[in-house]
């Protein structure tokens, strides 16, 4: 269809005829003219159309291109709006792409979060979900930028694996094979399914990503990870979009360095590139948003030992609902009281106790931590996963077969250590917490449009 985007339309072009296609976000009308405001996803303001109802004699046609949610196409005139720098266009001609009715959702009132999740299908049209969807693409963007620009390859891991990177045991399963009561044992039953053996959605790209930056250098993947966690929480998905770098001859600090250079290199993109969309979320989501996002691009981020951490909780007057000890896990409560309260800014955690993290994780000399960090965010909490890998053969082995793995699933894997082991680090960035941080959303499920969590699949 010819016709150009709104977001073209400008003063620039005022007196010209244009045509413009859209759908009808809100509408008034009264006794000689009418109103619509007009979104393409071309730009997150609306785009006012004036209809002279003496132009537009059949009342029945008009009445049907008001209706919200309808799409139309307008020719007009482009002229000066009443607010400064304001423009409109003044429909000459307009038609009725696809109506719309009374029982469409969005009607005007403002719709709870809750009442929108219910709607996927629709509630990109909302004001709020197209700002959204706009940030999640340019961000997309911003890191696919960043690393293209300082050398990296972005590569694809798999989606079907047969490890659990994290070994967790939230591995979703993929199988071909339903139930069969003459099936006698697991080995049985996974010999007939379709790979011969047991296969899951992966958890994370960082094994194979590993193996590509043992030849690559500096790679990246960006894709879809799951995982079956049953905690129903604001920040849990069970699918997730993960960006890993992995850079070979990097340790701990390097890799620090580098993710501290991404995360502000990524928000000063959407400062420049998103201006409209972060001050919408500014005035409606986080009063100060804008001014936290300059803070992080300008300012050093924190650091602290993951035993210094435990002191700082345990001096806290907080109380905490699940206990501080050393060698448990940093629970949501910890790590929002440590970035939120006391750091008041991104915080590094490093250095965590060696059985409560991964087995690939580099061992420090100490015995008990390995050189492990998450960074935690004020609002969110843990944004990225990340550590320098073990690379001695012998070590990982032991931690492998110590901790019950299945030694088959990480021959490749351990191979690396074997031929040319090299120290190197990476780290896991969750596309959602990121987008949770820049947008103050304080739900995951708001940053993509269709969530996957617990007992919900829409
Ligand atoms: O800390 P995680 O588990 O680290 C890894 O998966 C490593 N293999 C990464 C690496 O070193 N290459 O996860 C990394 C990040 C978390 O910090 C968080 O941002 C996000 O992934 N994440 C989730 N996001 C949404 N829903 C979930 N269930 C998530 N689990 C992790
Ligand atoms: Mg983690």
């Amino acid at each position: 269809m010819k016709h150009i985007d709104l977001c073209e339309i400008t003063s620039a072009l005022v007196g010209k005829t244009v045509t413009v296609c859209g759908w009808v976000r809100t509408s008034r009308d009264s006794k000689n003219v009418a109103f619509a405001e007009l979104n393409d996803g071309s730009r997150l303001e609306h785009v006012q159309i004036v209809f002279d109802k003496a132009d537009f004699k059949a009342a029945d046609k008009l009445a049907a291109m008001l209706a919200l949610g309808s799409a139309i196409t307008v020719t007009g005139t482009v002229e000066k709006g009443l607010k400064d720098g304001a423009v409109e266009i003044r429909a000459k001609n307009a038609e009725l792409l696809g109506g719309s009715d009374t029982s469409y959702p969005l009607q005007k009132k403002r719709h709870t979060m809750e009442f929108l999740r219910t709607i996927p299908h629709l509630r990109v049209r909302t004001n709020t979900f197209n700002a959204v969807f706009r940030v999640r693409s340019e961000l997309s963007y911003a890191i696919h930028e960043y690393f293209h620009k300082n050398g990296y390859y972005y590569v694809h891991s798999p989606i079907i694996t047969g490890s659990d990177c994290e070994g967790a045991g939230e591995v979703f399963k993929v199988t071909t094979v339903g139930f069969d009561p003459s099936v006698k044992s697991e080995d049985e039953y996974y010999a007939k399914d379709f790979f011969g053996r047991s296969a899951g959605l992966t958890v994370s790209g960082q094994l194979e990503g590993e193996v590509m930056a043992t030849a690559l250098g500096k790679i990246y993947t960006f894709g879809p990870t799951f995982r079956a966690e049953n905690s129903n929480t604001p920040r849990h998905a069970a699918e997730f979009w993960q960006i890993e770098p992995e850079v070979a001859f990097a340790d701990i600090n390097d890799i620090i360095a580098i993710a501290t250079d991404m995360i502000k290199s990524i928000i000063g993109h959407l400062l420049e590139h998103c201006q409209p969309e972060l001050e919408f979320f500014d005035a409606r989501f986080e009063n100060g948003l804008i001014a936290k996002l300059r803070h992080v691009v300008d300012s050093d981020f924190a650091r602290v030992d993951y035993s210094d951490a435990i002191e700082i909780l345990k001096k806290s007057d907080k109380t905490f609902v699940y206990p501080v000890e050393w060698g448990l896990d940093l629970q949501t409560e910890h790590e929002r009281y440590l970035t939120d309260e006391y750091f008041k800014k991104p915080v590094f955690v490093v250095n965590y106790p060696r059985k409560i993290k991964s087995f690939y994780m580099k061992q420090n000399p100490d015995g008990k931590t390995v050189a492990a960090t998450d960074l935690l965010v004020p609002g969110v909490g843990e944004i990225i996963g990340c550590s320098e890998r073990e690379n001695d053969y012998d070590k990982l082995l032991a931690e492998i077969t110590s901790r019950g793995m299945k030694l088959t699933d990480y021959a490749n894997y351990l191979d690396l250590r074997k031929y040319g082991s090299v120290p190197h680090s990476g780290f896991g960035l969750g596309l959602e917490r990121m987008l949770m941080y820049v947008t103050g959303m304080s739900n995951i499920r708001d940053t993509v449009e269709f969530p996957r969590t617990k007992d919900e699949l829409r």
